[in-house]
């Protein structure tokens, strides 16, 4: 189970505002530390903005896990695995988040804040922080992700 005195960052640009949004409130009431890293209205943004300074955190292990979302996830996942040592997964269902962490030991989850319903998100970021990586034959696999031909 994810130890909940450990803060989870979360960001997004104007397409996961509104998601972002809601799963703080609903993820604090369920005793998550959420740290609300932007952007912070509406307003048109570009995500890398809102994603780097996330994935950098994540990256130099200031964090073990962080949350993203862009209206369609894939933004804001292609953002984070710039970081060598961010495996970002992108899910829309729970079994993906599950299995997201458990084959690929991702250390962010990605959402499509404009392709999911607000209390699905909820449930999915809940399975992704409480699914442990599987390890054995997946380390191997995971070790070969960062090596280039
Ligand atoms: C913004 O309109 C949208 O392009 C962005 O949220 C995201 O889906 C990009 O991948």
């Amino acid at each position: 189970m994810f130890d909940k005195s450990k803060e989870i960052p979360i960001s997004a640009d104007h397409g996961g505002y509104e998601m972002k949004q809601y799963l703080i409130e609903k993820l604090s009431e369920r005793g998550y530390k959420l740290i609300d890293m932007g952007t912070f209205s509406k307003e048109s943004v570009d995500y890398p903005d809102f994603i780097h300074p996330l994935a950098k955190a994540v990256n130099d292990q200031e964090y073990e896990l962080g949350i993203i979302l862009c209206g369609s996830g894939n933004g804001a996942q292609m953002t984070a695995n710039k970081y060598s040592n961010v495996r970002a997964g992108l899910a829309w269902d729970k079994k993906q988040a599950e299995l997201t962490k458990q084959h690929n030991k991702a250390n962010i989850l990605s959402l499509p804040g404009r392709f999911l319903d607000f209390n699905d998100a909820v449930e999915i970021v809940e399975v992704f922080l409480n699914t442990e990586f599987e390890g054995g034959r997946h380390n191997r696999r995971v070790e070969k992700i960062s090596q280039k031909s």
